[in-house]
């Protein structure tokens, strides 16, 4: 028997690649979904790869009975890993107050019952949102945070602060913030990858529909920034990589080895990389004709970020190790599976 670890959100998208990691580490999962943004069927694909079926409760964490209900039927989990989380930027403008009321109390239930119960470790999801358009680049954890862009962007930084405070005053407890950059990509085996609901808003599941027919072209949203091709660079992380990251933090904590009971870490490649760069790419390796077209820049978009990784390699032992070329084609190979493209 393995250490067991509740991964809330697991049937998500990262959430479903941390699962197969941490399983694959030989921990043992219990995941808690409501299945608002994923499917039951990604446990039979968890157990493709893994052999493993894990655990599986279906509720809402931001219902703080129901959540303190969990933890009292399952005194064996030591560590949390908390990805359930609304995260449409374009719909949290829309719906504030629903993205406020899950994504807060659903942190702040587990905060609780952690405490109640004796559960000691924590790794959540935060985003390189809270950097907002950072003045200098790349950007280091000591980058000053920036006033959110949108309600599902001020939710991560309220949640990194609700960590801060929790941890201030409860030494036994330990967490850890992980601030992702873009995490695309699926696992190669393409059992398991990201099923956006309806219109994609993310680029590379925009980019893998156009190509399997789905959608009839890309919008690249604006090519006037200041960049070298005027397109927007992110960092974009492989979803495996992402998800090895958990597996290390959660080491980290279980090991004492944190230096702080409130840490956070960038986690990316470290690479900034244009939408024009990316979409070349993706067509040069997959060899599938793409439409695309340019039009006006995306409202609320920031122009360039990239993640200066060197403080999350050395403190971690992490490092991304996937090349762009074969994330893309991870991505591709996904696609064409569940549209059954040969
Ligand atoms: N883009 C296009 N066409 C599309 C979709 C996206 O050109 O059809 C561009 C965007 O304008 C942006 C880049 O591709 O320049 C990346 O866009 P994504 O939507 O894939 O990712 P974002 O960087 O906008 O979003 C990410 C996370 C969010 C987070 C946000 C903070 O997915 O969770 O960063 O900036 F809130």
């Amino acid at each position: 028997m393995g250490k067991k670890i509740l991964v809330t959100g697991g049937t998500g998208y990262i959430g479903s690649h941390t699962v197969v990691e941490l399983q694959e580490s030989g921990f043992d999962v219990v995941i808690v979904d409501n299945l608002s943004n994923s499917r039951i069927e990604v446990l039979d694909n968890i157990e493709k790869i893994t052999g493993i079926r894990p655990e599986f409760e279906k509720f809402d964490l931001a219902d703080a009975d129901l959540t303190d209900s969990f933890f009292q039927n399952h005194k064996d989990i030591e560590a949390v890993i908390h990805f359930a989380a609304f995260k449409a930027v374009g719909e949290s403008v829309e719906k504030p107050l629903m993205y406020y009321r899950n994504n807060l109390n659903s942190l702040m239930n587990l905060l609780d019952g952690m405490g109640r119960y004796g559960v000691k470790h924590l790794v959540f999801s935060s985003s390189c949102t809270v950097y907002g358009q950072p003045d200098k680049l790349p950007v280091t954890e000591q980058t000053p945070r920036k006033e959110a862009e949108s309600p599902y962007g001020n939710t991560k930084a309220v949640s990194e602060d609700i960590m801060r405070d929790f941890a201030k005053v409860n030494p036994e407890q330990n967490l850890i913030a992980l601030r992702y950059f873009n995490p695309i990509g699926a696992h190669p085996s393409a059992l398991i990858g990201e099923l956006p609901v309806g219109v994609p808003n993310n680029l590379v599941p925009y980019i893998t529909q156009t190509a399997a027919g789905v959608r009839e072209e890309l919008s690249i949203f604006g090519d006037d920034y200041d960049t070298p091709d005027g397109t927007a660079i992110r960092d974009f992380i492989n979803v495996v990589d992402l998800a090895k990251a958990h597996v290390v933090a959660i080491n980290r904590l279980m090991n004492g080895r944190n230096k702080n009971n409130y840490e956070y870490f960038n986690v990316g490649t470290g690479e900034g990389v244009s939408v024009m760069q990316l979409v070349k790419t993706f067509i040069k390796v997959t060899g599938v004709n793409l439409k695309y077209k340019i039009v006006g820049r995306r409202e609320g978009d920031i122009e360039k970020i990239w993640a200066d990784t060197s403080y999350a390699n050395k403190e971690l032992g992490w490092k991304a190790e996937k090349t762009l070329e074969e994330t893309l084609l991870s991505a591709w190979n996904w696609e064409k599976r569940i549209r059954g493209i040969e």
